[in-house]
């Protein structure tokens, strides 16, 4: 046994292994495909292992593998690129290799990357002011160095890794998109972003007043739309409300007559591409004094037009009519409620009443019309003369809602005494009707007087006696009629 070793070592001595040299399938490599190298040796005895050093471009010296096989079969990548060196060794010596040729690998482009100079990043992407600066930097892993291409809603608009925008207009939101080509792979990718240009809304809020829960309570609105991302809007001072603040428009309830006349609340805007805050006022004021009650009648007393004003304030005041049995009448009206009535005796002694409710104030305040028909009253129901003298009949108004135009008088032939202006005169006030009957005469003027009023719910007519004494007169006559008015004339 031992003596077939040493006639093997004899025979067959180790040869040492020569110097080896590197061979490989090209000296430029594309990542991702196989590769191969092999460490070539002229001689040398079994067994050889071999290893393999890659030098980097910095002079680091790493090692691939150690085989005892000459040839390697790798998938190549990026990290391969570099000079290499084999190592042969045997039984009895190693040998290394010269340093091969650079093996360049190429590779990519890798999924770009984007850097963005902007206001902000959002969950949707990125964000930037209106009139603002915007840069856009793209940076993809390749080799050779990669072509960059920026399109803008799948429009080529610029050439390179660097787009900039320097003053945005809010059209340029989009999809920004960059392509980044290894033309020599003719290899490419692509990476998109979204861009959001934030704009104000023009001018300024606007604010206003409106009455809520039935006049009640006043609804603060403000309202400044139009900008990109919605305004911030917050009305001053604090009124309650879940959140103080709200975007685009906001409205917060007040409670009414907890609110001073006159109180002024400002409404604040801001928004993120404005530097400064804008802001509009409003002023909540109750309308001066009591509700204003009055009638009007249609020609001919046909209708009755009842109304009631209480003008001004911020909001306007809520008036509605309510009839004696408490029923609401017609419809609820702003500022001036007008209530329209068939004229006639049926609405005489009613009252109607006209509530005003005002956010301001707890409690309606109040006017009432009652309606009336005329009331007449003398103060003589006899009246005596001498004949040859003037006289004068009286008649008192009284009630009389709304009022009657006109108080008619008729003489003794039931006639209406204005077709004869130069016997009679009529003086007539609010209160009273007076009819002076001129130079007396005992056998035309006696007799019984009417005194007549009409209104738009009714009317009446007292009768008044006039006695026309002679200058002569007869005594039976006299005291008959001193007997009647005796009677009368209380
Ligand atoms: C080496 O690789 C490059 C690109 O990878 C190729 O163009 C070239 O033809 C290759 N050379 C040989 C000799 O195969
Ligand atoms: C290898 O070495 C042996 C011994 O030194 C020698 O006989 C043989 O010729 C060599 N072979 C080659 C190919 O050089
Ligand atoms: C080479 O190494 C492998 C393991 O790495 C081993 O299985 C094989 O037997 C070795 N071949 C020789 C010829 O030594
Ligand atoms: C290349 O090397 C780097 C650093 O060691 C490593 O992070 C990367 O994964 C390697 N790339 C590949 C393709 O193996
Ligand atoms: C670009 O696309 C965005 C999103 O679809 C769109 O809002 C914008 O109007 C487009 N811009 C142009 C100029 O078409
Ligand atoms: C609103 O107020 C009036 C008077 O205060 C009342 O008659 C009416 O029922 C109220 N309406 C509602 C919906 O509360
Ligand atoms: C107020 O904003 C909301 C959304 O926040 C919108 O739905 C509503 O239409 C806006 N109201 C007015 C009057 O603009
Ligand atoms: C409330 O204030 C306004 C002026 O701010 C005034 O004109 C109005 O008369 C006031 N109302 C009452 C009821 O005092
Ligand atoms: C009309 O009569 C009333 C009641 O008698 C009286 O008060 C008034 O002064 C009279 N008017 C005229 C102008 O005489």
């Amino acid at each position: 046994m031992l003596s077939i070793m040493l006639i093997n070592a004899i025979l067959c001595p180790t040869v040492p292994v020569t110097k080896p040299y590197v061979l490989w399938s090209n000296s430029s490599a594309v990542e991702g495909l196989p590769y191969w190298m092999r460490c070539g040796l002229k001689n040398g005895t079994e067994p050889i292992t071999y290893k393999w050093e890659q030098e980097s471009r910095s002079g680091l010296v790493t090692t691939l593998a150690e085989t005892n096989q000459s040839l390697i079969n790798i998938i190549i990548n990026r990290n391969n690129t570099g000079w290499y060196r084999c190592l042969a060794k045997n039984e009895v010596n190693q040998e290394r290799s010269d340093r091969s040729d650079w093996l360049d690998v190429l590779y990519g482009p890798d999924l770009p990357q984007v850097d963005v100079a902007a206001y902000s990043v959002t969950a949707l992407g990125y964000s930037a002011l209106e009139k603002g600066y915007v840069s856009l930097m793209c940076q993809a892993s390749s080799n050779p160095p990669c072509q960059y291409t920026w399109f803008y809603n799948n429009s080529e608009i610029y050439t390179g890794s660097q787009l900039t925008i320097t003053k945005l207009l809010r059209g340029n939101s989009g999809y920004y998109s960059c392509l980044a080509q290894n033309t020599q792979l003719n290899t490419r990718s692509k990476k998109t972003i979204t861009l959001t240009v934030y704009y104000p809304p023009a001018g300024v809020p606007s604010c206003s007043i409106f009455p809520s829960n039935n006049y009640t309570n006043l609804a603060l609105y403000c309202s400044w739309e139009g900008g990109y991302p919605p305004a911030t809007l917050k009305w001053s001072p604090y009124v309650n409300g879940d959140n103080p603040q709200g975007l685009g428009n906001i409205t917060r309830i007040q409670a009414g007559p907890d609110t001073a006349n006159s109180s002024v609340f400002t409404c604040y805007g801001s928004h993120v591409a404005l530097p400064t805050t804008q802001s509009c006022s409003t002023r909540t004021w109750l309308p001066y004094g009591e509700p204003q009650c009055s009638v009007y009648v249609t020609r001919n007393n046909e209708y009755l037009m009842l109304s009631c004003s209480w003008e001004g304030g911020f909001p306007l005041a809520l008036l509605w009519w309510v009839s004696s049995s408490g029923d609401m009448q017609g419809t609820s009206e702003e500022n001036s409620n007008i209530l329209i009535l068939r004229s006639g005796a049926t609405n005489s002694g009613k009252a109607f009443v006209c509530h005003a409710k005002h956010p301001l104030i707890k409690e309606s305040k109040q006017c009432v019309l009652k309606l009336e028909a005329p009331v007449l009253m003398t103060q003589r129901s006899v009246v005596s003369v001498y004949e040859g003298n003037d006289v004068q009949l009286t008649c008192i108004l009284s009630k009389n809602y709304p009022a009657a135009t006109d108080v008619t008088w008729y003489n003794n032939l039931k006639q209406n005494v204005g077709d004869t202006p130069n016997k009679y005169i009529l003086q007539q006030a609010a209160a009273w009707s007076n009819l002076t009957v001129r130079e007396t005469d005992s056998r035309i003027d006696s007799g019984q007087y009417w005194c007549s009023a009409t209104n738009a719910v009714g009317g009446a007519e007292i009768p008044v006696l006039l006695v026309v004494m002679s200058k002569c007169p007869l005594k039976l006559m006299f005291i008959s009629l001193n007997h009647i008015a005796a009677k009368h004339d209380l």
